[in-house]
């Protein structure tokens, strides 16, 4: 019989030293891309590859919710060949993942604007989103045609809207009445978020969402990042000692002195 260990690399995490949500900024497609002299694009399949991939991994360690930045708001720059090889990908993934979503008992959601996404697109998502609505596992967040100001300015219309109305009082505004006006409303915060292809930005992701995240930053593009890459991502996280504001905890301390 094989030990634990060698069955889950990971067997020696505390689930309390787990991330319950991780959020990843899936960067590096094109570099990867440009590096084994391929088109773009062909980076962005990978990436695709990955994505299915890192679901499954993420579903198994028991990851109570994976949100992936698919597409930001700031995306639409891109030449017109590359977008439309990016809603031709986005069709193809939600179709072709309908059964293993059903089989991982996951949960889909899609945090971002619907205007300029393709209808058939929408159409897409919309029935998978609906399929897998009773689904009780792993909540997958999308982040598509995404951008965290946006996601405010929405938040900000919607409550304004219920000022106007007088169905809320500006003092009754709180920290929780914005939450619940965001894209993930309902959805607890991420602890972790990742970036891949070494840049240290944030590119517009989850700003109100991420105000606590623990951040990782690794140098590999996503289209190589694999199994391997996210145990370092999830050990790096345990290995952190989040505070929220207060003082170290004494425990964490004690155990990383001896
Ligand atoms: C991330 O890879 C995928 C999307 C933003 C859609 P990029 O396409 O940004 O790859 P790089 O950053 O140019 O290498
Ligand atoms: C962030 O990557 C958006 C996604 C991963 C979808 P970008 O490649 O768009 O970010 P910048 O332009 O380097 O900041
Ligand atoms: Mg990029």
């Amino acid at each position: 019989m094989p030990s634990a260990e060698l069955t889950c690399p990971l067997s020696d995490i505390p689930p309390e030293r787990r991330p319950a949500h991780i959020a990843i900024i899936m960067d590096g497609n094109g570099r990867w891309a440009q590096r084994q002299g391929l088109p773009r694009i062909q980076g962005h399949e990978r990436g695709a590859a990955t994505v299915r991939q890192m679901t499954e991994l993420c579903s198994d360690l028991g990851i109570e919710q994976l949100t992936l930045y698919c597409l930001s708001s700031e995306n639409w720059k891109r030449p017109a060949d590359e977008i439309d090889f990016l809603m031709y990908l986005l069709q193809e993934y939600i179709i072709d993942q309908r059964g293993p979503i059903m089989k991982n008992n996951l949960r889909v959601r899609m945090l971002g604007r619907r205007e300029a996404i393709p209808n058939h697109v929408l159409h897409e998502l919309d029935t998978t989103i609906e399929l897998s609505r009773s689904n009780t596992g792993m909540w997958l967040n999308l982040a598509i045609n995404y951008g965290g100001r946006g996601e405010l300015v929405d938040a900000v219309r919607a409550i304004a809207g219920k000022v106007r109305r007088e169905t809320l009082e500006p003092e009754e505004i709180t920290e929780e009445t914005i939450a619940e006006h965001l894209y993930t409303a309902g959805l607890a915060d991420p602890d972790l978020l990742v970036r891949t292809a070494g840049e240290m930005r944030v590119s517009n992701f989850l700003l109100w969402q991420i105000s606590y995240a623990e951040i990782w930053v690794t140098e590999r593009c996503w289209p190589e990042f694999n199994e391997e890459t996210l145990h370092e991502a999830i050990r790096a996280y345990a290995a952190r000692d989040r505070r929220f504001g207060g003082l170290p905890d004494l425990e964490t301390q004690i155990t990383k002195n001896e």
